[in-house]
This record gives C-alpha cells, structure tokens and sequence, in this order.
C-alpha cells in the first residue's frame, strides 16, 4: 500500500488558496496515481461544517478568544476522526484548505492567545500528527483585504469584518511560523499571477512527491 501524505494550504485572507487549489487538482490528478482528497476546515464533514457556522456568523460578534479557539478545535477533531484519518490510512494524498497552523498564526499571533496551549490542543485534535507539506501563500494583508472587497461571489465571514490590524498580526505570524518550521512550510509568494501561483504550488507538490517516495 501507498503511503497516505498530508498536504496543507495556509495563508492570510485572501492569499487566493483556496482558488489555487481548484486549479491544482486537476494537474495533480493527472499526474499522480494516488487518491486524492480534498477537504477544507472549519468544516469538511456535517457536525465540522455546523461548528463552522457558529464560528463565522457574523452575528456572533460578542465570541470569546477561548471559546473561538475551541470551536475549531472541535471542528479539526471531528473532521480529523471522521475522514482526513481514515483517508490517510487508506494511502490518500490529504490537500486540507486551512489546518493547524491556523489555529497557531489566527487565535495565537493574531488573538494573542497561550501558544503552547494552543500546541497542546492541536495535538489532541490530531493525536500529534503534522502536515507532512505546508504551502504557505503569502501576501500583505491590504492586498488580501483588497481581493476579499473585490469578490462579490465570495460569502462575507466574521473573520473578514475584523481590523485591519488583526489581520497584520496574522501575516507577520504566519512569516514567523514558515521560518521557524522551514523543514514543513514552503512560502509561495501569492501576489504573482495566479498561473505563476498555481505553477509554483504544482512544482513544490510534485518535488515533495518524489522524494517522499524515493
Ligand atoms: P474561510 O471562509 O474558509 O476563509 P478562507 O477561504 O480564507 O480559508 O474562513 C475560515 C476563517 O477561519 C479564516 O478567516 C481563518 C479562520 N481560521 C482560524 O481563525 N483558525 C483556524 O484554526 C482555522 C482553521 C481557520
């Protein structure tokens, strides 16, 4: 059997990940012989994706840090148990839009809640397993905002109504983490065209693959 390997995206809002991820399935589902799923968090199965809606209701805004931080810990514990395990185990190659990281750069650098806490919690969710790749897509945080008030299709969230200065801390936590774990997190530089992005995220993936499987 194949060994299943997990892949995560992260990135400020409105990096374009989640566009770039569209773009790269196809291209990876040709090349690559292996199963591929892909999920997203907040959400990804029924009792996640209802976390997800009491996480982003933009009626919520009287949401306590810790109680946040909680709800997707539950959220990624569910999904982890319900399906990005078992997928894993059947020897999936794992594309998860948002993972742990989140957590650390959004409810840490950016709520400036206990990192370590969050630490614990993120190896509770998934009994201590890491993304084996992190694509880290980088941009400032006026262009993400800027890209978020241009797409009229996309649904407004309360993560997208906060200050700008919230969302500053998120990128500057997110170029902490992709130095600090240099080994995992390639950073993709996301204000490039997107052909160039979705190039370059194709060219990190396929170079992990083959030396994961040499
Ligand atoms: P979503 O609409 O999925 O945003 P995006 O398309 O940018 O991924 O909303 C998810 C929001 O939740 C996003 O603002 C990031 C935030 N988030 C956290 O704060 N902590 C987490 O652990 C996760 C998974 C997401």
């Amino acid at each position: 059997m194949t060994n299943g390997y997990l892949l995560s995206f992260e990135g400020p809002d409105g990096a374009g990940k989640t566009t770039v991820l569209e773009r790269l399935l196809p291209l990876l589902r040709e090349k690559v012989s292996q199963p591929i799923l892909v999920t997203r968090e907040p959400g990804g199965v029924q009792i996640s994706e209802r976390i997800r809606d009491v996480i982003l209701d933009v009626n919520h805004t009287q949401m306590d840090s810790k109680t946040e931080l909680l709800l997707y810990i539950a959220a990624r514990r569910q999904h982890w148990v319900e399906k990005v395990a078992p997928a894993l185990d059947e020897g999936c190659l794992v594309l998860m839009d948002r993972f742990i990281d989140s957590s650390v750069v959004y409810q840490g650098a950016g709520r400036g809640l206990d990192k370590a806490a969050i630490a614990w919690l993120n190896d509770y969710a998934t009994d201590k397993r890491k993304p084996d790749l992190t694509l880290y897509f980088d941009v400032p945080s006026e262009v993400g905002l800027e890209r978020i008030n241009q797409n009229a299709s996309r649904e407004v969230n309360r993560l997208d109504l906060e200050a700008l200065e919230l969302h500053q801390k998120v990128r500057n936590g997110y170029l902490a983490l992709a130095e600090s774990e240099s080994d995992r997190i390639v950073t993709i530089d996301a204000t490039k065209p997107l052909d160039e992005v979705v190039k370059e995220a194709y060219d990190t993936v396929l170079r992990f693959l083959e030396k994961a499987v040499l």
